[in-house]
């Protein structure tokens, strides 16, 4: 073991959507330091309301006081560019679920971070982190997964995904990391697409969509069966669109790519979904409609 490395306290998140947004509340109410970036102006003011909505919701559930609130937005920052990243010890990636779009991010943090021992992190489904690595050039033994779930204030599991790169010392500081300071429950799972959760998850996903594409249940009554039946907090369907559809397809194509096998494969219904920009909660429509 090496010794007990200082705590984290400068963060910085690459991308604003559902799960930067949570990943940066959750560092702020941690007391931490948080610059998230967006692609614009415009992109990352919303980040910003959407981090303030959720602190609101947070306080009228009663799980927040509104001073920790106020004092956790105070700590973040919104920035439209990667530069302001240049003295963060931890950077979590958290865009689009598109392998080009994080290798493009990751190349840029390793030029933009300065110090040599920030720790480079992807919230990844499915990418694998090899591949991140490889796109960060020397930072390579600093680069892992922190693969969080959504919501990410209410769930406590942390996936740490070491590639064959990554240093020891990197994981460890990540695992004190989420487990010490964020008070999550991380678990190391394996550098293969889908990691641990997601391998198992996304067949059952796509099983469901398949099931509904076929007209043999309805939505509701597949939903209905696994709630009911099994407990499950949530139905297969009305979780793909909370995930966002298009973060399942993107998962499926990678795991489709590395083990060709048939229940990794993206349903034509998914694809369609897709391809019409109705992504599920995030558009307003997507296997349900919520408008
Ligand atoms: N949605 C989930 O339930 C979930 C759970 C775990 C992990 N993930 C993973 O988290 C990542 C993000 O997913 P999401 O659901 O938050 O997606 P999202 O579509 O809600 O948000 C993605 C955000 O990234 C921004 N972005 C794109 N390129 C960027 C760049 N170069 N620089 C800065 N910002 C950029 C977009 O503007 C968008 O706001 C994906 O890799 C996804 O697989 C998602």
């Amino acid at each position: 073991m090496s010794a007990v490395a200082a705590p984290i306290e400068r963060v910085g998140v690459v991308g604003g959507g559902i799960m930067g947004c949570g990943i940066a509340e959750v560092c702020a109410r941690a007391g931490l330091d948080v610059i998230l970036v967006e692609v614009d102006s415009a992109a990352a003011d919303l980040a910003e309301q959407r981090i303030r909505a959720s602190l609101e919701r947070g306080v009228s559930r009663g799980k927040l006081e509104p001073d920790a609130a106020r004092e956790a937005l105070e700590l973040c920052r919104f920035e439209p560019d990667a530069g302001a990243l240049g003295d963060r010890e931890l950077v979590i990636e958290a865009v689009v679920e598109n392998r080009e779009a994080k290798l493009g991010v990751f190349e840029l943090l390793s030029k933009t971070v300065e110090s040599g021992s920030a720790i480079l992190a992807s919230n990844t489904s499915s990418i694998p982190i090899v591949e991140l690595a490889a796109a960060a050039g020397e930072r390579a033994p600093n680069v892992l997964g922190l693969h969080f779930f959504n919501p990410v204030p209410v769930l406590a599991l942390v996936e740490v995904i070491p590639s064959l790169l990554t240093e020891p010392d990197v994981i460890e500081r990540a695992q004190a990391f989420a487990e010490g300071q964020l008070e999550k429950d991380p678990i190391v799972a394996p550098d293969r697409a889908g990691f641990t959760v997601n391998a198992l998850l996304i067949p059952y996903l796509l099983s469901a969509i398949r099931m509904f594409e076929q007209g043999l249940a309805s939505a509701e009554d597949i939903d209905k069966g696994m709630v009911k039946g099994c407990a499950h907090p949530m139905g297969p369907l009305a979780l793909a669109d909370l995930i966002g559809l298009d973060t399942v397809l993107g998962v499926s194509e990678s795991l489709y790519r590395e083990h060709r096998e048939q229940l990794f494969a993206p349903p034509p219904l998914l694809q369609r979904l897709v391809a019409a920009n109705l992504l599920g909660r995030k558009t307003g429509r997507g296997l349900y409609s919520y408008q």
